[in-house]
């Protein structure tokens, strides 16, 4: 079989790292997005069948931008049912919302103004505000504690993963890695990329009922590896303090990224 499949053929086997949670590994682009809206349609599906609503906290970075213009044009993935969702940022940049570098800006272009969500189910967070983290913090409670006791949490959370492991807004060797009694903090320090941000911290990401992690490219490859070996701390790799309590942790993965991961 193997002297018909040359190695580096887009059809043999991808061999993907091993990591902590559940491991989808895709030939590309589409076929990585398709498994995660796929698992996201379920999750809301679901949540909204047995609570009547589903808590979404969305990332902003670049990749998965493309992803949800996907969830708005692909006629399979129609069924999510966004009148019952709340929209949440996993972390944002402070800077106003008219800036490209604010991530609601992107959001609310690609997938607000297109999915039918509540304008009042949807939370940006509060960039011009001088305590964001405590406004942003106080909605998620009240929104949250409506719920019965042991489903205050998030549902689902899409993380990325920057290739010097950080994931949300938490940046390596920063105070904000510390937050275990606050649900959203502030991030900002020599090793964050500017501007300052705003972040859900882990106590409120590990909470959560699923956990998603999108990383796609080569360029992502050396750091999987490195997240892979665990060798690292989690103020080193903030990505590794990612650890779900009791929820479901699944990454989905390119070919290109497992492959520069070997
Ligand atoms: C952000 C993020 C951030 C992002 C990573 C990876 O606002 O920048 O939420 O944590 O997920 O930087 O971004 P990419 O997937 O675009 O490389």
């Amino acid at each position: 079989m193997s002297d018909l499949l040359p190695l580096d053929s887009e059809f043999a086997p991808i061999e993907a790292p091993t990591l902590r949670g559940r491991v989808e590994a895709r030939h590309d682009a589409e076929e990585v997005f398709d498994a995660l809206a796929s698992d996201l349609m379920g999750q809301a599906l679901h949540c909204v069948g047995k609570y009547g609503e589903f808590h979404l906290a969305l990332s902003g970075g670049k990749t998965p931008f493309p992803f949800y213009e996907k969830l708005m044009i692909d006629p399979r993935f129609r069924a999510i049912p966004w009148a019952s969702t709340h929209l949440w940022m996993v972390d944002e940049r402070r800077i106003g919302f008219d800036n490209d570098l604010n991530n609601y800006k992107h959001i609310n272009e690609i997938l607000v103004e297109h999915s039918g969500i509540p304008a009042e189910n949807v939370h940006p967070m509060p960039v011009e505000d001088a305590t964001p983290d405590v406004t942003y913090e106080r909605a998620l409670r009240e929104a949250l504690g409506r719920r019965p006791q042991m489903q205050q949490r998030l549902d689902f959370v899409l993380l990325g993963m920057g290739d010097n492991g950080h994931t949300a807004s938490l940046f390596p060797h920063t105070q904000v890695l510390k937050v275990r009694d606050r649900m959203v903090g502030l991030c900002e320090g020599p090793t964050v990329t500017p501007p300052p941000r705003i972040t859900l911290t882990y106590p409120t990401l590990n909470a959560a009922r699923f956990i998603a992690v999108l990383v796609m490219g080569a360029a992502k490859g050396p750091m999987l590896k490195r997240v892979a070996s665990a060798k690292d701390t989690y103020e080193e790799l903030p990505i590794l303090g990612i650890e779900p309590i009791g929820g479901d942790m699944r990454w989905y993965l390119d070919r290109a990224a497992c492959d520069a991961a070997r």
